[in-house]
């Protein structure tokens, strides 16, 4: 959802800003642009990918020591160049990039038009540089500009300002969209997440909101919104720079498949912990999950484990619906929010209005995320960066946290020691790459896909719908397998794709039967059931075979098969399925 980079060096800018952003490209990648300050402000921009645009005009070709850069995610304005961050005043002596949406942004336009001030973008942003000028026009210095600038913005905004009056500085400033400062001995850097700095320094300040920073080669000064110097922690970040990077792999999301055992090892370390959170909870005669996107479905899953494990109501709330929710909100009830990003806009509205009722929990990737810093308790799924858009390693690392929780909330044991032994067998998965390779070669031209799952894998169905819609276009939807006679049947035609999960457990014979209707019915049959299931080996569709793994546990591996089709499908179709059209990692607007 945009990303955006500053940073003052002791050298040429340009190059380090153009490496750095190429790491935000998950948030956005409509256009992208840069600007840095020598005696002029110099701006370069276009529509597209970074690598397509910088093939074109050259982006890192442009001197200054200082200077800003952006990746775009469309909200106001078409993604064209003139719509391309950075913008600038009617002068060119102000530019800034801007993550986040100005909500007041028409009213400010009409009346800076009225000032006879020139706009030339669509966008929210542009009253920014605008309102700068004007402030700096009327005798302000540069800060006290932007101060009174932020003071009349509404909505929310992550900002990195340059002047052409004062070269060596940017001035940044945060309301309800991420911002981190990075600190190094060559230099220093604003960003919207880690990533963008981690090959350039491991030292991190997280900033809130409404702070202003003012950044110098040698100094970073953080202040209030009336101008008042705060002292601030210097976070050291343990991610590695390889860890942001494709080691080989031809996809992010590739590799970040392949790291799914390791990812599950990481995050059952954190089984101590989460059992110290859970003895402290209260008795509570309710749980809600809250979550976005691919988090949901993870959330979901947590739903049938709590009600079966623990006979708690629990239910699963879309973030973005939760306000029409709130009135029955209590302090018996505990609300569990899922985020890979921890900045998702609506589930952190969502946060704020829970926490003034219930308990909050929050699961979460990013480590010092807005998310992290609401909730009343944290959990951190280990994951480590994901760079690819869609959701892989990330939603089973979150599902490895909630089968934790859960189990240390039902002291269940033997779940505990069932759940240790998941890397080991998600390693046998991957073994079997090449055999989804090839079944995915048969639906490069498929129009819709039909997922089915029962209980816990219910949600896999869903999951694995959504992971296909993201990056191959193809039309997927997940459906409860006994839901499927009650009106989608109709669609079942001849050689329809049909995913059906089949683990062995007590929904086994129900879902067995729900698959031989749609076979009946000449669909396309893709099975995920188990070796040793003799009923499938009689079906002669083809099949994929899990190891055994009974259906409360299905979910932490199943998925791995089903990402791993729907990244093969979507590189048949020659899309790129980490940035997959229209889609941002960080949702960072309501
Ligand atoms: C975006 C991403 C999804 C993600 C969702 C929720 O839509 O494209 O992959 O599942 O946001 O994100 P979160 O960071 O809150 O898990």
């Amino acid at each position: 959802m945009c990303g955006i980079v500053g940073c003052v060096l002791d050298k040429k800018a340009a190059p380090t800003i153009i490496e750095s952003i190429k790491k935000l490209e998950y948030r956005g990648y409509d256009s992208v642009g840069i600007a840095t300050v020598t005696d002029k402000i110099n701006l370069k921009k276009g529509s597209g990918k970074i690598k397509d645009v910088n093939n074109e005009i050259h982006l890192t070709d442009i001197d200054g020591n200082t200077g800003i850069a952006h990746v775009r995610w469309a909200t106001h304005g078409i993604p064209t160049k003139e719509n391309a961050h950075p913008h600038c005043d009617c002068d060119e002596k102000i530019s800034v990039v801007h993550n986040g949406i100005i909500e007041n942004y028409q009213e400010l336009k009409e009346q800076l038009l009225e000032e006879g001030h020139i706009f030339k973008s669509d966008t929210d942003t542009e009253v920014i540089p605008h309102l700068i000028e004007k402030y700096m026009k009327e005798g302000q210095e540069f800060l006290v500009a932007v101060q009174s600038t932020i003071k009349r913005l509404k909505g929310s905004y992550a900002l990195a300002i340059i002047s052409k009056d004062e070269p060596g500085k940017i001035i940044g400033a945060r309301n309800e969209s991420p911002l981190i400062v990075g600190l190094a001995d060559h230099g220093n850097f604003l960003a919207s997440d880690v990533p963008a700095i981690l090959k350039e320094t491991n030292k991190v300040i997280y900033l809130d909101n409404e702070e202003i920073i003012v950044l110098t080669q040698d100094n970073v000064d953080i202040m209030d919104l009336e101008l008042n110097k705060k002292e601030k922690n210097i976070d050291i970040i343990t991610w590695s720079p390889e860890m942001a990077e494709k080691g080989g792999y031809d996809h992010f999301m590739l590799k970040e498949i392949h790291e799914e055992p390791q990812v599950i090892k990481d995050t059952l370390s954190e089984s101590n912990k989460i059992n110290e959170i859970v003895s402290n909870f209260k008795n509570f005669n309710r749980i809600c999950f809250v979550a976005c996107g691919t988090s949901y479905h993870a959330s979901l899953i947590g739903e049938y484990l709590i009600e079966t494990e623990l006979a708690i109501p629990t239910e699963v709330i879309l973030a973005s619906e939760f306000e029409f929710f709130k009135k029955t909100l209590d302090d018996h009830t505990l609300v569990i929010f899922i985020t890979q990003s921890g900045e998702t806009a609506d589930t952190l509205k969502a946060l704020k209005i829970a926490k003034e009722k219930s308990e909050t929990l929050a699961i979460v990737n990013v480590v010092g995320s807005s998310i992290t810093r609401e909730a009343d308790h944290v959990i951190f799924t280990r994951a480590g960066p994901e760079i690819g858009v869609a959701a892989t390693k990330t939603y089973l690392s979150q599902l490895i946290c909630i089968y934790l929780l859960v189990a240390h909330m039902a002291e269940n044991n033997e779940l505990l020691e069932k759940l240790g032994k998941l890397s080991e067998l998600s390693e046998e998965l991957l073994t079997r790459e090449e055999q989804i390779k090839e079944i995915s070669k048969k639906y490069k031209y498929a129009r819709d896909f039909f997922y089915i799952g029962r209980g816990f894998n219910y949600p896999t169905a869903l999951e694995g719908a959504l992971k296909l819609k993201e990056i191959t276009y193809i039309h997927g939807e997940g459906y409860a397998a006994g839901e499927l006679k009650h009106g989608p049947l109709a669609l079942i035609e001849d050689n329809i794709p049909v995913v059906g999960l089949l683990p062995p457990g007590p929904s086994y014979a129900k879902t067995f039967s729900n698959l031989q209707e749609i076979i009946s019915r000449g669909a396309d049959m893709i099975i995920l059931g188990s070796k040793d299931d003799k009923q499938i080996d009689m079906i002669e569709d083809k099949l994929l075979f899990n190891p055994v793994i009974d259906e409360i546990l299905a979910p932490l591996l199943y998925i791995i098969d089903l990402q791993l089709l729907a990244y093969y499908i979507s590189i048949l179709k020659g899309i790129d399925p980490d940035k997959p059209k229209n889609l941002a990692k960080s949702v960072t607007v309501q």
